[in-house]
């Protein structure tokens, strides 16, 4: 499985109504995407789920639902101004742009090699790490007019005439107001956690919350990605799930512990098959400047390129120490004391922080990518998406056998009567074999046909998706069946 998969489930993704190129009719837009009918659903059974497990089950945690636009000084303040950014650099013979340390890691050992000895004053043996790959980096980027094709770096193995490399801050910029100037300048934030962190105070007392407690936000972010790709994967508009975890200073190491068990027992929770999932640290060099720790869970996606993954494996969620960065930040700039009297303490203490961090989209991806199964089935291919019944789209679908002797008008009577507890839908359109494939494409767990017997003695017949094995239940019994099915 490859880029083959990728190419199905987008075909699939939009066929079904999970999602669509955005602005399709004018040729799209790129890495945007809109997500359809089916696709909305699952991100609100995502979304749904996550707020469950994270806020409304937990007395601890609280939800917050701050503006998208903040003041810019937040952004200062955060070290986004300063340092959320990626170097980058142009080749001006294929007009192709690179990550600077993405291009060192694709030269050869021997240059790599020749380099560090030059600007670092030391020779990797063997490949170089990940550690020397940085320290290139920043010792190229700190030479002022460095000549990247005087020191031989080659464009996918092949000469190149480079421009300058320069730092590119991946905020997205907008204007407030009439005036576009330095003075209306506001960003579109690249993480919900900061308005959470300034709202640090007005929840604390709202809630009347006690250490350890935490703040729950879901909503969009915005990163103007350089290299974007991979389907919904790496967007440049896309929605997170964070929850920012206020501690005792000092207790960060037992909780980063702990939500990484929950949060990777969460994705498990979904569905998602547990081998492809893992946990991965990050090694010192990865490190976002706010972090001093964290755990990437990742899940193998077949398609990955590089630059995305380390084989095939992609991040879904970081959950990082975050200390007392953020709130010691936002009180230097603000100028105002964010520490608080906590009751179980009885002092004053400026929390440290774990957050946990985890994206819709790529959750979405992951069980999309997860439940896609094609098998053969009487010389034809079919193929179903596995997703569990808690995140199916739809539920329950209802089909007339044929459109006559009163079928319809009864299947609709169901419907009308799931309605209220299952995501039910009606099916009329084509033979009853298209139907269950649609539906098996749409991942729907269950499909109910109203057939000729239904009016003699009220029965229907309930197909399970992936054993596709019928059985004949009792008008009656659907309910309680489904609710079994549900867990
Ligand atoms: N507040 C911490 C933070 O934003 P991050 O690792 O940069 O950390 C957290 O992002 C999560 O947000 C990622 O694990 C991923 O699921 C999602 N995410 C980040 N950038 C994304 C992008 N360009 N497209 C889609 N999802 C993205």
């Amino acid at each position: 499985m490859s880029s083959d998969l990728m190419d199905k489930l987008t075909s699939l993704a939009k066929r079904r109504g999970f999602v669509f190129q955005s602005s399709e009719i004018y040729g799209g837009l790129a890495s945007t995407w809109d997500y359809g009918p089916l696709g909305v659903e699952l991100k609100r059974n995502v979304k749904n789920r996550w707020w469950r497990d994270m806020v409304t089950a937990r007395e601890n945690i609280v939800g917050l639902d701050a503006a998208i636009l903040m003041n810019p000084k937040v952004w200062e303040a955060s070290g986004h101004v300063e340092q959320f950014h990626d170097p980058l650099v142009d080749d001006r013979n294929s007009q192709k742009r690179y990550r600077l340390d993405h291009l060192l890691a694709s030269q050869t050992p021997e240059l790599l090699s020749k380099l560090a000895t030059e600007l670092l004053g030391r020779a990797p043996e063997g490949p170089p790490d990940p550690d020397t790959l940085t320290a290139l980096t920043e010792a190229i980027l700190a030479q002022e007019d460095v000549d990247l094709n005087s020191l031989g770096l080659l464009a996918d193995g092949k000469a190149a005439d480079w421009t300058l490399p320069r730092q590119f801050n991946l905020m997205l910029k907008t204007h407030l107001g009439p005036t576009e100037d330095e003075g209306s300048l506001t960003y579109l934030r690249p993480e919900t956690a900061q308005g959470i962190f300034v709202n640090f105070l007005n929840v604390q007392a709202a809630a009347r919350q006690r250490l350890p407690f935490g703040i729950a936000q879901i909503g969009k972010a915005f990163r103007n990605e350089i290299t974007t790709g991979n389907f919904i994967f790496r967007t440049r508009e896309f929605e997170q799930m964070e929850m920012e975890f206020f501690v005792r200073p000092g207790q960060t190491t037992k909780w980063l512990e702990y939500w990484t068990d929950e949060r990777l027992n969460w994705y498990i929770s979904l569905g998602i098959t547990p081998g492809n999932l893992r946990v991965r640290p990050h090694g010192p060099d990865e490190l976002a400047h706010y972090s001093t720790a964290c755990n990437d869970v990742e899940y193998r996606f077949p398609f990955m390129q590089k630059g995305d993954d380390s084989e095939g494996w992609g991040e879904l969620e970081g959950i990082a120490d975050r200390g007392t960065y953020d709130l010691q930040r936002h009180a230097e700039f603000s100028g105002k004391k964010l520490s608080f009297m906590d009751p179980g303490l009885n002092e004053k203490v400026l929390p440290a922080v774990v957050e946990s961090s985890a994206g819709v989209d790529r959750t979405v991806l992951a069980l999309l990518t997860d439940a896609y199964h094609e098998e053969e089935v009487k010389g034809e291919v079919r193929v179903v998406l596995r997703l569990s019944p808690a995140m199916a789209p739809i539920t329950v679908a209802v089909f007339p056998l044929v459109n006559r002797d009163g079928m319809p008008e009864r299947a609709h009577q169901l419907v009308d009567d799931l309605m209220g507890d299952f995501a039910a839908f009606y099916d009329a359109g084509g033979s009853i074999g298209r139907r269950y494939r649609r539906q098996d494409e749409a991942g729907t767990p269950f499909g109910i046909t109203i057939d000729g017997q239904t009016s003699e003695d009220q029965t229907v017949t309930i197909r399970d998706r992936d054993s596709m094995a019928q059985e004949r239940i009792s008008l009656d019994k659907v309910k309680v069946w489904l609710r079994e099915k549900m867990g």
